[in-house]
C-alpha cells in the first residue's frame, strides 16, 4: 500500500508523546463537547498497548489565512502560544486501537483554524496505512449522526455506514453511525487508497509550494 511517501511532506506525522498533550488538549477542547482529559490521554500513551496515536505538525506561520482568520489566529496564539522552541505547531491528531485485526479509530481532530487544508485527510490516510502495515484487516469507528464533515471524510476513504449505536454520546444522547471500511487488503480498496493518497500528496505539496512562493521576503 505504498505509492509515495508521507515523510517527504512539509507537514509531518509523528507518534504522539506525553510532551504533546498541552497542544493536543487545547485542540481537543476546541473540537469536542465532551473532551477527553489529560489522564485519559496519558493512560492511552503510557499503558494501552493496543493504542497508536499520532500528531501532524506544520509551520503554521507559513500558512496563508484570510484577514478574519489571521486576527482569530493571532488571538488564539496569544491565548495558547505555540511552543517557544521553534517546533512546528501541532495542527491535528488521530488515534486508533488495534484489536483482533480491526483498527478502531478512537479520535481525530484538526485545529479549527487549520481545517479544510487536507490535514484531517492526511491523518486518516496515514493511520489506515499504519494499521494495515500492523496487520489490520479493516478500519472502523463511531461518528455522530450530525457530524457531516467527518462522515464525508470517512466516506471518501471507503468507510460505509454499517450500523447505529443509539444514544451513544452521553452529552446529548445523540446516536452514532458505525462506519467500517471494506477489507484493507482487497485489490479494490488498495487501488482506491493509492489513488486517494497520490491526490492527497499532490494537494499537500501544491499548497506547500504556493505558501512558500507567497511568503514576504
Ligand atoms: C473531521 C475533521 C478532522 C476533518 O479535518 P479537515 O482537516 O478539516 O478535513 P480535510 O481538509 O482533510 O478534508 C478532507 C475531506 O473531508 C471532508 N470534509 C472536510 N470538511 C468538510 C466540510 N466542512 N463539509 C463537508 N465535508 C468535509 C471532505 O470529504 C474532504 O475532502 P475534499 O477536500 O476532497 O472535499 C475536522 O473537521 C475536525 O477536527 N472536526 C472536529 C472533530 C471531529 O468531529 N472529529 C471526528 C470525530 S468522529
Amino acid at each position: 500500500m505504498r505509492v509515495d511517501d508521507f515523510s517527504k511532506l512539509a507537514v509531518r506525522v509523528e507518534p504522539m508523546t506525553v510532551a504533546d498533550l498541552t497542544e493536543v488538549l487545547n485542540i481537543e477542547h476546541l473540537s469536542f463537547p465532551s473532551p477527553w482529559s489529560a489522564r485519559a490521554y496519558e493512560y492511552e500513551l503510557r499503558y494501552n498497548d493496543m493504542a497508536h496515536y499520532f500528531v501532524a505538525r506544520a509551520d503554521t506561520s507559513a500558512l496563508n489565512t484570510n484577514s478574519g482568520e489571521r486576527v482569530l489566529g493571532w488571538l488564539k496564539r496569544v491565548l495558547h502560544p505555540a511552543p517557544a522552541n521553534g517546533t512546528p505547531q501541532i495542527v491535528g491528531y488521530i488515534g486508533y486501537w488495534l484489536m483482533a485485526g480491526e483498527a478502531h479509530i478512537s479520535t481525530i481532530a484538526v485545529r479549527p483554524e487549520m481545517r479544510g487544508r487536507a490535514f484531517g485527510e492526511l491523518l486518516l490516510a496515514f493511520t489506515i496505512e499504519d494499521a494495515a502495515r500492523r496487520g489490520a484487516h479493516v478500519a472502523t469507528l463511531e461518528v455522530r449522526i450530525s457530524n457531516t464533515p467527518a462522515q464525508q471524510l470517512y466516506l471518501k476513504y471507503g468507510f460505509e455506514k454499517v450500523g447505529l449505536r443509539k444514544a451513544y454520546y452521553s452529552d446529548n444522547n445523540e446516536d452514532a453511525f458505525i462506519m467500517t471500511t471494506p477489507p484493507l487488503g482487497s485489490a479494490q480498496y488498495q487501488t482506491r487508497f493509492e489513488r486517494l493518497k497520490s491526490a492527497l500528496i499532490m494537494r499537500l505539496n501544491e499548497v506547500g509550494s504556493k505558501q512558500l512562493q507567497s511568503q514576504p521576503t
